[in-house]
């Protein structure tokens, strides 16, 4: 079945193509400064919603707010009443609790469900703040506001949301799209480096699944700087918007996202949280790629390139983070992943830098024996304890 009007990526000088995209589910606005340095933020978003919520409800974390939340408050408060829900910051926040606290305060502002919710933050904020707003009153409106690189590329588009349990990642969620998704590049200025870095995770996935170019840009900025990420944002954002479009729920087509996120969910949730998400998908392409290779579906000379890239960019303390992770423990994150079927291993695996595999089917997902992630984690500890 072929899916229409999902996301729209749209020209933010257009007003009225803005006002006739409203049969799309969600509309992304990318543009350096569209949040922190325009004037007429309030007509984008009058065109955004021609009939004006009731309210604004701005959900950020304490850092975010500290820089940020003044700003923001003062763009929605000139077209409605707008709240302010803070919650606190990383991985930890993106559970049931926050999430019942966020409702339990939808609720006391008194946030109908003609309101809308402005999710302004990184990916946590993101997808803690979307399933909160996609579950009250079954579900009111979202803007999402991304301010991490993460979020930007990624998380803030195609409507997956969701919080983690003791059972791994993104365990319950759902999938809601965004109205709009305002992508400024500006707040990458006050990104630290660290987090800048776990873009940057994401950022050589859409390389590899999707765009050599994108890729080869990688190979020749590094090490970068936010000019040369902020000009990858618009790019990233069209390659997520198209595969969304083609295929919202993930029945096949969107599992190509999914590059080194099997096992890198399961190193993350090894590393109780505490390693990035980007850096986690960075060994978690290492470990795939070996899969993908060992398999005889990825090029060899290109599992080559993406391991030099991925190398180049790990920070040096990576490797004996990963090898004082116990193997086995990966194994049992990965068999729990969400993607697997029937107790399967599944995953998406590429063919070359720009191109996923698929089957003669047409499936770009493919069953893995579970005996191949551990010697796939042992290539990746090996890989970066060896000289870059
Ligand atoms: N829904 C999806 O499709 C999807 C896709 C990819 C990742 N994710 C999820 O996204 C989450 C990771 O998101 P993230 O990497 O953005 O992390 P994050 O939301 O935790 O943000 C990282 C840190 O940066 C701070 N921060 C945010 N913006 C800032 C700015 N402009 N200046 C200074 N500090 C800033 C935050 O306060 C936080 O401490 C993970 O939970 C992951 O599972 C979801
Ligand atoms: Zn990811």
């Amino acid at each position: 079945m072929v899916q229409q009007n999902i996301v729209r990526v749209v020209n933010p000088n257009d007003l009225e193509v803005i006002r006739k995209s409203k049969n799309y589910l969600s509309r992304i606005v990318i543009r350096d400064g569209l949040v922190l340095h325009s004037k007429n933020t309030d007509e984008l978003i009058h065109a955004l919603f021609p009939t004006l919520p009731t309210s604004f409800t701005v959900i950020t974390d304490s850092t975010v707010n500290k820089t940020y939340g003044l700003k923001i408050l003062g763009i929605f408060s000139k077209i409605a009443k707008t709240n302010l829900i803070v919650v606190s910051p990383g991985e930890k926040s993106k559970t049931f609790r926050s999430c019942l606290k966020i409702i339990r305060e939808l609720s006391r502002l008194n946030v109908d469900r003609d309101a809308v919710v402005v999710l302004l933050g990184g990916g946590v904020v993101g997808d803690l703040g979307g399933f909160a707003a996609s579950i009250y009153k079954r579900g009111i409106r979202q803007v999402h506001v991304p301010t991490t690189l993460l979020a930007q590329i990624d998380s803030s588009i195609g409507g997956k949301n969701g919080v983690n349990t003791a059972d791994g990642k993104n365990q319950v969620g759902t999938v809601r799209q965004p109205d709009a998704v305002l992508v400024d590049p500006k707040f990458l200025e006050t990104l630290p480096s660290s987090q800048i870095l776990n873009g940057i995770g994401e950022t050589i996935k859409y390389g590899v699944i999707a765009s050599s170019a994108i890729f080869k840009s990688l190979e020749e900025n590094c090490p970068f700087r936010v000019q040369d990420l902020s000009r990858l944002v618009e790019p990233c954002c069209r390659i997520k918007a198209r595969v969304v479009s083609k295929d919202e729920f993930d029945l096949n087509f969107r599992s190509i996202l999914n590059y080194g996120h099997t096992i890198g969910h399961a190193v993350e949730a090894s590393s109780h949280y505490k390693l990035g998400h980007g850096l986690a998908v960075m060994i978690g392409m290492l470990c795939e790629g070996w899969i993908a290779r060992e398999l005889g579906i990825f090029e060899s000379s290109d599992f080559t390139r993406q391991n030099a890239l991925i190398k180049k960019i790990l920070p040096k303390s990576t490797a004996p983070r990963l090898s004082a992770m116990a193997s086995k423990s990966i194994r049992r994150y990965a068999l729990g992943d969400k993607k697997n079927t029937e107790g399967k291993l599944m995953m998406s695996l590429p063919q070359k830098i720009g191109k996923m595999h698929s089957t003669a089917t047409g499936s770009y997902r493919i069953e893995i024996p579970l005996q191949m992630v551990e010697p796939s984690v042992a290539y990746a500890k090996t890989a970066l304890n060896t000289e870059k």
